[in-house]
């Protein structure tokens, strides 16, 4: 049996973007500015110094890229809709009717294409008028800024999208959106300060799950019936392996779970409605749910999407020592270098399949068999090869390995009784990749960055994804 045919006829093999990493066009449909506009004006933020408006053009070359995602076959799209293009200043006050004519016309021709959307309402990019005023994530009133951003994508989109993502990686959002917080990643602007700098992680997830809760609620109560769509949230997923089987080791690694993947989706998807225990045990500060607020948080999700890209091997702090990060602070535990392969050289990304396997059994175990959607795994192009031709570039067996590989483990977990409904490649074309800029690729199209067009041209590893959607939808003949 081959491995497009162990996969059942409805499950979804998508690719996926996201605005800010590729539509460029910040001054068009009267697009606010957002966060990352103003991040990458921060002079040496970006680590390769590209220039602030260098792009994909995707909001101009829409049309093209539909083009592609058909060519290659998939049957879903994951692309998020800029909060900033269609509400410039983050709130109702002035909604833009170009910015929502331009994401209607890409769902339009999707579905003329016989693709589905998949729509991200949150990915990484806030208006910046209202971060400015109030922090980020912390403050309560761009909690229903975003919340009336929903409903309004509801409303104008919700026709044509059936299937909806609050918050891409509401655990790592969480971690950084609002302080730059030292050995984390950054994700937001280099303001403001804040003063409870080590409580502001959780203070942020605590806002952001209660604000998804009330978008699904929203949702049930006056679309649902109608518009009959899906409403899932994504978490960044890493799983964790101890270093040894000593108690200890046992210990730091299900805390590092907790602090890692936990947090943000044990609330909506156990009986508790709560953060993990060993949270509430180490942290005396952490925000308490009111038993309404639990009672609406709970079961606040159709499925749980998550992206993967790596796994960990953990290990207790040993005496005395401080690690870099505050989530390894806070809970006590450290990584250990694990045992999977540097697929693309000297990156953060590993080959860890297993990983991929482990995880899937995991939320089988602990929540129910929730329906599963990864809503993103890839790898980049091999760091360290400057001056490599261009056919060797578009020649990228790494990746095919690495995406064959996370295919297997996914066919795996659905004979172990997985519920998986969907896989997504990350990502549709090479495009701006946060703070790394263009300097880190992780298309399965190569996007020329110096032609005027922005050539996009199918890697290898494009052609193998089209061959296995290929054969897949022959197996189940929806050809
Ligand atoms: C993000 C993407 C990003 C990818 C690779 C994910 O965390 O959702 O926006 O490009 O990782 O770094």
């Amino acid at each position: 049996m081959s491995l497009p045919t162990k996969f059942p006829k409805n499950f979804q093999l998508a690719t996926a973007t996201a605005a800010y990493q590729i539509e460029g066009a910040k001054n068009l449909d009267g697009r606010g500015f957002s966060t990352w506009d103003s991040i990458r004006s921060e002079n040496g933020r970006i680590h390769d110094n590209s220039d602030p408006d260098l792009s994909c053009e995707g909001r101009l070359k829409y049309k093209e890229d539909v083009a592609l995602l058909s060519k290659i076959g998939v049957t879903s799209y994951r692309f998020s809709i800029s909060w900033s293009r269609i509400l410039p200043d983050g709130t109702l006050k002035t909604i833009n009717e170009d910015g929502i004519q331009f994401y209607r016309d890409i769902c339009l021709l999707l579905r003329d294409n016989g693709i589905e959307p998949i729509v991200t309402l949150f990915h990484f990019d806030m208006p910046l008028s209202i971060y400015d005023n109030g922090t980020s994530w912390l403050n309560k009133e761009n909690c229903e800024h975003f919340e009336k951003f929903a409903d309004l994508c509801f409303q104008k989109f919700g026709d044509l999208v059936k299937t909806w993502i609050t918050f891409n990686e509401i655990n790592m959002q969480a971690w950084s959106s609002v302080v730059k917080i030292e050995g984390e990643l950054w994700l937001c602007p280099d303001r403001p300060e804040i003063e409870n700098h080590e409580q502001a992680p959780y203070i942020a997830a605590t806002n952001m799950l209660l604000t998804h809760a009330k978008i699904y609620r929203n949702y049930q109560k006056n679309y649902k019936e109608t518009q009959n769509g899906l409403i899932g949230i994504t978490n960044g997923g890493r799983f964790c392996l101890p270093a040894s089987d000593s108690p200890a080791d046992l210990d730091a690694c299900n805390r590092a779970l907790d602090w890692l993947f936990n947090y943000t989706i044990e609330p909506i998807l156990t009986d508790s409605g709560d953060f993990p225990a060993s949270m509430r045990e180490k942290l005396p500060f952490l925000p308490k749910f009111s038993e309404e607020e639990k009672k609406l948080i709970k079961g606040s999700t159709d499925f749980l999407g998550i992206n993967y890209y790596l796994s960990h091997i953990v290990r207790n702090l040993n005496d005395g020592e401080e690690p870099a990060s505050q989530s390894e602070r806070d809970a006590a535990y450290a990584f250990n270098e694990g045992k999977w392969e540097k697929i693309c050289g000297e990156t953060w990304v590993r080959y860890a399949p297993d990983g991929l396997f482990g995880l899937l059994k995991y939320v089988r175990d602990k929540y129910n068999n929730i329906p599963v959607f990864i809503t993103e795994n890839g790898c980049m192009d091999l760091v360290g090869g400057e001056g490599r031709k261009e056919e060797e570039i578009l020649d990228d067996k790494h990746r095919i390995k690495f995406i064959s590989g996370h295919l297997e483990a996914v066919a795996k977990a659905l004979e172990e009784g997985c519920n998986v409904i969907g896989y997504t490649l990350w990502t549709l074309m090479d495009n701006f990749e946060w703070d790394d800029g263009f300097g880190v690729k992780f298309g399965i199209c190569r996007v020329d960055f110096d032609s005027p067009d922005k050539t996009r041209t199918m890697k290898y590893s494009a052609k193998y994804y089209q061959t296995f959607i290929r054969e897949f939808k022959k197996h189940h003949n929806l050809l």
